[in-house]
């Protein structure tokens, strides 16, 4: 079940961005800090948007994803990083039903929950972006809001103004510069269809948004104007996992950020709580800072 973690109204740590302190100030309750639980909530109270616990899946004899736990609140965006390899999209596509675990349990609003299938995530308000963004470029903007679960008419046939007056709606209020209606996808830039892909996402009432990499093609002008996407939606409370290679992206998106290596978790850090260094030496020597909460994968310290 959730931990309900009794305190103070939310409260984001503000004055430690510049130096790391000498002393580690928490604002958890000491038995969650000692517990080494795997998950940091930066959000004071309430219960996780999901919370994955203790999942493990394995490919033939590969340990893909072993006993990781994390967990998202109403508008947080948190991190997950991790070196090729390290079982970030595995764990994601456990949680957006592509792959089944071997173990674990998935709660939504603190309710365990079956997920079994992509049709079971999005029921339970997940939507995962993939990479690849699965646009079908030869149509505009409404076909790929509506692919699938197109509008009718009374008369059966498709109503492709009330879908494009839809489209319309939430493109505004995503990304109001967007004019390119009547084009198809493919035509669009980089974070034009970016932003598509989230409208598809968010259309459909979102609440947990799975992002893999969505930067990784894109250039600093596209890329900033997705990080004002996430910014945006973050602000409308939907909960975000954002898997990146990219540490910049990371530290100017996430309130929160997990490091995963050979599918465990190494740790897991509010993101002002830790450098850009603490970070790399998480990824690469799965050394936990002590800003972070050790997880599972945590290099053995040597007192
Ligand atoms: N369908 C699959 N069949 C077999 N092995 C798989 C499968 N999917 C992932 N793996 C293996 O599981 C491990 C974790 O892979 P995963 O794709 O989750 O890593 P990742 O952290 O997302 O890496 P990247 O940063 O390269 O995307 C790897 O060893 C990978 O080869
Ligand atoms: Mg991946």
């Amino acid at each position: 079940m959730a931990k309900s973690v009794k305190k103070s109204p939310v409260k984001k740590p503000v004055a430690r961005k510049a130096a790391k302190p000498a002393v580690i100030e928490t604002h958890e309750s000491p038995a969650v800090v000692k517990g080494a639980e795997p998950h940091a909530p930066t959000k004071a109270n309430g219960t996780p948007l999901v919370e994955m616990k203790d999942i493990s899946i394995a490919f033939g004899g590969i340990k893909a994803v072993d006993h990781a736990s994390i967990d998202l609140y109403p508008g947080e965006v948190v991190g997950l990083l991790g070196h090729n390899g390290a079982g970030k999209s595995t764990l994601i596509k456990i949680l957006s039903g592509a792959y089944k675990r071997d173990h674990g349990q998935i709660f939504v609003n603190g309710q365990e929950v079956t997920i079994a299938n992509p049709r079971d995530a999005k029921a339970q308000g997940i939507e995962t972006i993939y990479q690849t963004l699965a646009l079908a470029d030869n149509v505009d903007a409404a076909a790929n809001l509506y692919l699938g679960r197109e509008l009718k008419t009374p008369l059966g046939t498709l109503d492709d103004v009330a879908m494009e007056a839809e489209t319309r709606k939430v493109m505004h209020r995503l990304n109001p510069n967007f004019r390119r209606f009547k084009e198809p996808v493919s035509k669009l830039s980089g974070g034009q269809r970016q932003s598509v892909a989230i409208a598809r996402a968010i259309h459909f009432n979102a609440r947990i948004l799975i992002m893999d990499e969505p930067t990784a093609a894109l250039g600093p002008q596209e890329t900033a104007q997705v990080g004002e996407l996430i910014k945006q939606l973050k602000a409308e409370g939907l909960g975000i996992f954002l898997i990146s290679h990219d540490l910049h992206d990371v530290f100017d998106l996430s309130d929160r950020l997990v490091v995963m290596k050979n599918g465990k978790v190494v740790g897991t850090a509010r993101t002002s709580d830790v450098t850009h260094d603490d970070v790399l030496g998480m990824i690469i020597a799965g050394k936990c800072p002590k800003g972070a909460i050790p997880g599972p994968g945590a290099m053995k310290q040597v007192a």
